[in-house]
């Protein structure tokens, strides 16, 4: 198995407030992409692929360890994703049989989940994300707000990444998937293929940097000495 990571992390971080890419942001003094690269590289993924804002590939060459591949992203993450696809083409490059996506912004996900993810794929899965619980009641409301219907919450699970797939499964589902489509997972992409996707554990600590209170959690689970608890 030669499994290759594809992390997107060229989005804008609009939403925190940062005066460069989310990805760039630092966390106990490293930008997210190299926590979430670590992350993956000691979980068992052989190569990485990161997809950067096209304008930024100086910024992320100068944090990135050299064999770690930058390629030009696209406007959305569905785009960044298919050209972190076209990459892994290149006969320069080992082929890869197994391929992880996951998103720059989940920089502490720790290397047991992606373990858990490459076991699951090694088993023959074609297709695997990792999940969590819903802990909240979760209901249905209607466009004014007013609470219409409960859902139960018991098969409900939060969704993660590193998400797993074989790599013909993955580039024949964005192959399939119209121009322009935009979903937001890579799951999602390779079920509307017809795919099966199973679920492994997920982890709290992989949660997702979106908003500055998400940064200052992440940054308490770091130490001063930059060990994760993880
Ligand atoms: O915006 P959001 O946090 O949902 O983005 C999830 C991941 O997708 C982030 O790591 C972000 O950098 C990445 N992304 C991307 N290309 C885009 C938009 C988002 O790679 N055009």
């Amino acid at each position: 198995m030669h499994a290759v990571a594809i992390v997107a992390a060229a989005g804008s971080g609009s939403r925190l407030g940062a005066d460069r890419p989310k990805a760039l942001v630092p966390l106990a003094g490293r930008p997210l992409v190299c926590w979430a690269v670590d992350g993956l590289l000691d979980g068992g993924v052989a190569e990485v692929v990161v997809t950067v804002p096209a304008a930024e590939r100086e910024a992320f060459a100068a944090v990135l360890p050299a064999a770690v591949r930058i390629v030009d992203g696209g406007a959305t993450r569905t785009a960044s994703v298919r050209a972190g696809l076209a990459a892994l083409s290149d006969p320069a490059h080992p082929a890869a049989d197994v391929v992880l996506v996951h998103d720059a912004a989940r920089p502490l996900t720790p290397p047991d989940v992606v373990a858990r993810v490459l076991a699951a794929i090694a088993a023959g899965a074609p297709a695997v994300v990792p999940v969590l619980p819903v802990v909240d009641t979760t209901v249905l409301v209607d466009d004014d707000g007013a609470v219409v219907d409960a859902v139960p919450r018991a098969p409900l699970r939060r969704v993660q990444t590193p998400q797993g797939f074989a790599r013909d499964v993955l580039e024949r589902a964005y192959a399939a998937l119209p121009e322009g489509a935009e979903l937001t997972d890579d799951a999602a992409v390779v079920r509307a293929s017809g795919v099966r996707v199973d679920t492994v554990a997920g982890d709290e600590r992989s949660a997702k940097v979106t908003v500055p209170h998400d940064l200052t959690l992440a940054g308490l689970a770091v130490t001063v000495d930059g060990t994760v608890t993880r």
